[in-house]
């Protein structure tokens, strides 16, 4: 028997997206974006990613099934993201799935953000080996998880960023250097002219006292920062270039050595890279060729899938049907902090 089609409903910052999945397999997924609505303002803005919601919600619902050629009674459950998150954001999604599921009469079930961006890979790729390492990249994560089985085991966290994500390094030094948003894009492209090794940026958090697991990238915004204004007080423009791709190896440096170090310890044979920065050439390449040399294998997920989108809060919810796991009460509640 055909397990239930399950929607999954993302609304956490300011993409809402749906995503449709049935015994592993994507069915179809859209995702609208207020990411344009917040450009003016530098970051999102909470109000707004909730007004968003509101607008968006009943389109995107009814755009993912029209992708997947069903109806909204093939729908058999419905999974949301209840944090970690912004709260009005989380609000919107979650009253939308209540009123769905409560309507249509099928299960309910609550998502933690990250497992989602977890599970992300398992639409490519297919179930992922018990244990696995994973490393989640954004603008707005850095964190290093220890996943045995989604639906049934917690995520271990082993380790976070104390400051900034390693997406809003690049995105603060990319202003700086007067380079287009989003800046990981822009500084990887600029990059590829580059030296890497032109200047002699930190690896924050490796050193032998230094916690295994947790990033730290604010002092090096601040140093590729200083490394441009010293050029321009001596009246010069700084060697874009090089400061992009030698920013860009200290990131990639770091986020590699400490993934390949966590697998090595923990004895997992492989690592699960996700998140927008996930897409940088060097982060890639330094990653195949660490995890080759340390016998691990390395899975990165389609681009599509690795940024915000509603999928991913599907396929958790399709293993969470599939393993039997207990649908939530209807009157669940968000939980924007949700740890881990
Ligand atoms: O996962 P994502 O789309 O959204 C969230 O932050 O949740 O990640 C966006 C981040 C941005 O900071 C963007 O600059 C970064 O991913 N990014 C990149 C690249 N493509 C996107 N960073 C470095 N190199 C890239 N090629
Ligand atoms: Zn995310």
């Amino acid at each position: 028997m055909k397990s239930p089609l399950v929607l999954g409903i993302e609304s956490s910052c300011d993409e809402t997206g749906a995503g449709l999945v049935r015994d592993g397999r994507l069915l179809g997924h859209a995702v609208a974006s207020s990411m344009d609505e917040h450009a003016r303002f530098g970051g999102v803005v909470p109000e707004i990613a909730a007004r968003a919601h509101v607008h968006s919600f009943t389109p995107v619902v009814r755009e993912v099934l029209v992708r997947a050629g069903l109806r909204m009674a093939d729908i058999g459950a419905v999974a949301v993201t209840t944090g970690p998150g912004l709260s009005g954001a989380l609000q919107v999604g979650l009253a939308g799935a209540k009123t769905l599921a409560f309507s249509l009469g099928v299960p309910l079930y609550g998502v933690h953000h990250l497992a989602g961006h977890v599970a992300a890979d398992t639409l490519e790729h297919g179930p992922l080996p018990d244990p696995c390492m994973v490393l989640i990249v954004s603008g707005g994560h850095t964190s290093l998880l220890l996943v045995r089985d989604l639906a049934r085991d917690p995520i271990v966290h082993l380790g976070d960023t104390i400051d900034d994500a390693a997406g809003e390094c690049f995105d603060k030094v990319a202003r700086v250097f007067g380079l287009p948003y989003p800046g990981g894009p822009a500084i990887d492209r600029v990059a590829r002219e580059g030296n890497p090794r032109a200047v002699a940026f930190p690896r924050p958090l490796t050193g032998p006292r230094d916690s295994r697991y947790d990033f730290s990238f604010s002092g090096l915004k601040t140093s590729a920062a200083r490394w441009a204004e010293q050029h321009r007080l001596r009246g010069g423009e700084p060697p874009l270039e090089d400061g992009a791709a030698s920013l860009q190896e200290a990131v990639a440096d770091v986020l590699t050595r400490k993934a390949v170090a966590a697998c090595r310890e923990h004895g997992v044979g492989t690592l699960v890279v996700v998140g927008g920065v996930a897409a940088n050439s060097r982060v890639r390449a330094l990653g195949e060729e660490r995890c080759r040399a340390a016998g691990v294998t390395l899975r990165v997920p389609p681009l599509k899938l690795c940024t915000d989108n509603g999928a991913m809060i599907a396929a958790v919810g399709d293993l969470l049907v599939r393993a039997g796991a207990e649908p939530a009460p209807l009157d669940m509640s968000i939980d924007p902090s949700a740890p881990l």
